[in-house]
């Protein structure tokens, strides 16, 4: 079977306010009624396809992880990061978990925890088909169909068939490219990286040892000193601050020949900002979407969310404003991306 790893360390900074470091938009229930973490699990729980799921989060989330699974009735091994070394080592430590669990020629299905899949049947045939192209030898990415010359996804340009005959092999990944490099990827057919992916265990270890081998030898080290500790599997901290911090995007998807692409057909949303939370819903006759108690005269086009404040606006369009107890964003919906820039700025002001 296969061995979902969920990836549910990030920080989610662009979604802020709502999304603070304290508690970062995967444990929250952005989209629906459970948190986008607690739908990540139940997308992978037919046992008949996929083992029970391991967690790779920092330890300051070890509760949120560990309850919201057991919220929804889903048994799950957490294992806990001592320090922010980005997706890279932490999904290298996730795949020699599994094969310790697993066995040694196990596969693993990488999910990023604070995605929005709206066909989850869509999803799993897409999940069967990538695992019979990583047994035969690759690092299999779900592709999708982009909308626009975005900078926030990694693009890939299939080439051909990848041994079976749903994917293809990846002839380049290249991440977060500027926008006139996406435009050209755009018009050239590439695809989006989902940023889930599937692969055997023992590829993704080789092909990392090959590329970044002092990721691999930190992450191997805090992983043969981890300890259990109240049910979690904590990696070494002193061994795991070794380690380089790095994307997997950019130290291993971006140089190993090994990869291959099945296209996503489910719909799939990264909601990284709050204009992709946006495009989710279909907005008023006058193109408003909005959420809480909100009053809006002659305003148009414009993305309003509130937790609890009334917000009221008159003669204004295509703004995002989104207040919270403590904190209110107002800014131009195009300018979704540069919060992180915005969340940077208030951490050296304070
Ligand atoms: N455990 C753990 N530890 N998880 C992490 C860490 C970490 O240090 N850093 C990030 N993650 C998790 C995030 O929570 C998220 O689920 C996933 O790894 C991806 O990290 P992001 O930081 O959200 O990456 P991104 O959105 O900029 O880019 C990735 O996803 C895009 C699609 O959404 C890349 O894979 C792109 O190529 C891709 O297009
Ligand atoms: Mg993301």
């Amino acid at each position: 079977s296969i061995v979902p790893v969920i990836l549910a360390g990030g920080s989610g900074t662009r979604l802020w306010p709502v999304s603070r470091d304290s508690l970062p938009k995967q444990f929250q229930s952005l989209h629906g009624t459970n948190t986008l973490y607690q739908d990540t699990l139940k997308r992978v729980s037919d046992r008949s396809l996929f083992s029970a799921p391991i967690v790779l989060t920092h330890e300051d989330f070890r509760f949120f992880a560990r309850r919201q699974a057991q919220d929804i009735g889903i048994d799950t091994t957490v294992v806990l990061e001592p320090t922010r070394r980005d997706s890279g080592p932490a999904l290298l430590a996730a795949a020699m978990v599994a094969q310790r669990l697993a066995g040694e020629g196990c596969l693993v299905l990488a999910l990023a925890a604070d995605h929005v899949v709206l066909d989850e049947a869509l999803f799993v045939d897409a999940c069967r088909a990538a695992g019979r192209a990583a047994s035969d030898g690759h690092i299999v990415t779900f592709g999708i169909t982009p909308t626009e010359p975005s900078t926030a996804y990694g693009y890939i340009r299939p080439g051909s068939a990848a041994g079976t005959s749903e994917a293809r092999k990846v002839d380049a990944f290249v991440e977060k490219p500027d926008t006139v490099t996406a435009a050209r990827y755009l018009a050239e057919g590439y695809l989006w990286n989902s940023g889930n992916f599937l692969f055997p265990a023992s590829l993704l270890i080789e092909e990392a040892e090959r590329f970044e081998p002092a990721i691999v030898a930190a992450v191997r080290e805090a992983v043969e000193l981890s300890v259990e500790d109240l049910g979690f599997i904590r990696l070494d901290a002193k061994a795991f601050a070794d380690s380089p911090a790095k994307s997997i995007d950019y130290a291993v998807m971006e140089k190993t020949t090994r990869a291959a692409v099945v296209e996503g057909k489910f719909r799939w949303s990264d909601i990284g900002s709050w204009d992709a939370l946006r495009a989710l819903e279909p907005g008023d006759a006058a193109g408003n979407v909005t959420h809480g108690p909100v009053t809006l005269l002659d305003s148009t086009n414009n993305y309003i969310h509130t937790d609890g404040p009334l917000v009221a606006t008159v003669g204004v369009d295509n703004l995002a404003v989104v207040a919270t107890e403590d904190a209110v964003l107002v800014m131009p919906a195009s300018r979704s991306q540069d919060v992180k820039a915005l969340v940077a700025k208030l951490k050296s002001d304070r």
